[in-house]
């Protein structure tokens, strides 16, 4: 068991690819909290499939982008599991638009959720580690996209480029506390985030045209990588992004 005592807060966990690293994360023996907003019955379905393979977990609602809430989710774990060490910034959320159209709003949506409620977790779990006084994992869900330009996606493009300056600067900055911060970069996984393309065969076939091993990658090859940042094998790895894409950053198309 690469995680045993350790306890692990996974935000926007009662689906996709936060789903998965909870889960894997409770089989490697930590104790597991799902932060969710609005759906308590797929969160609970978490935690109780956690619990009937005998588990630890128990879900909390939080919204990552709100400071009060944010500093509960971490106060309540403290209170229930005695403590944290691993946090993860998996939340998030995208909606495509063109640029000259994107909506003022939901800009501030996503970068709300997909950057500052990184700022916001890091910064309550990061304080609450010091405290403790033995170190820490923050593991940051991004995405190729903190890289790779994505036209109609102005915003979570921004928020994940955002995340990766966020990630290297924290990460030299908590390095005396023992804290390491990561970034997971994951391409194409198939979950609920690309509903549309995975309903319409042609946009389908047009993405997978872009990926070298010609696949979706699964939620649960993300989650052996988180698993793997957040275990103690991983110590000496700070301030980096680590891609899961297929070879999607390196395809060569026609050449
Ligand atoms: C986006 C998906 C997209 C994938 C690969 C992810 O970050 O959420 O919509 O398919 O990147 O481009």
């Amino acid at each position: 068991m690469k995680l045993q005592g350790k306890v692990a807060i996974v935000t926007g966990s009662a689906t996709g690819i936060g789903k998965a690293i909870a889960t894997g994360m409770a089989a490697e023996g930590a104790a597991v909290v799902v932060d969710y907003v609005g759906a308590p019955d797929l969160a609970n379905a978490v935690v109780g499939n956690i619990r009937s393979k005998g588990g630890k977990a128990m879900a909390i609602e939080a919204d990552v982008s709100n400071p009060d809430q944010v500093n509960s989710l971490v106060q309540q774990t403290i209170k229930a599991m005695g403590r944290i060490d691993i946090f993860v910034n998996n939340a998030g959320m995208e909606s495509k638009h063109p640029f000259t159209e994107y909506p003022f709003e939901l800009w501030q949506k996503v970068i709300a959720i997909d950057l500052t409620g990184p700022f916001l977790c890091a910064q309550a779990a990061a304080k609450a580690m010091i405290q403790q006084g033995n170190g820490g994992r923050i593991v940051n869900i991004s995405s190729v996209h903190e890289d790779l330009p994505m036209p109609t996606n102005a915003p979570y493009c921004a928020a994940k480029g955002g995340l990766r300056m966020l990630m290297r600067t924290i990460a030299v900055e908590l390095a005396p506390h023992k804290i390491t911060v990561n970034n997971i970069a994951p391409g194409a996984i198939y979950t609920p985030i690309d509903a549309d393309v995975e309903a319409n065969n042609k946009i389908e076939s047009a993405l997978m045209a872009e990926i070298p091993l010609g696949r979706w990658g699964k939620p649960q090859e993300v989650a052996d990588l988180a698993i793997f940042l957040a275990s103690d094998a991983a110590g000496y790895c700070t301030g980096s992004t680590f891609f899961i894409d297929g070879g999607m950053l390196r395809q060569s198309g026609s050449l």
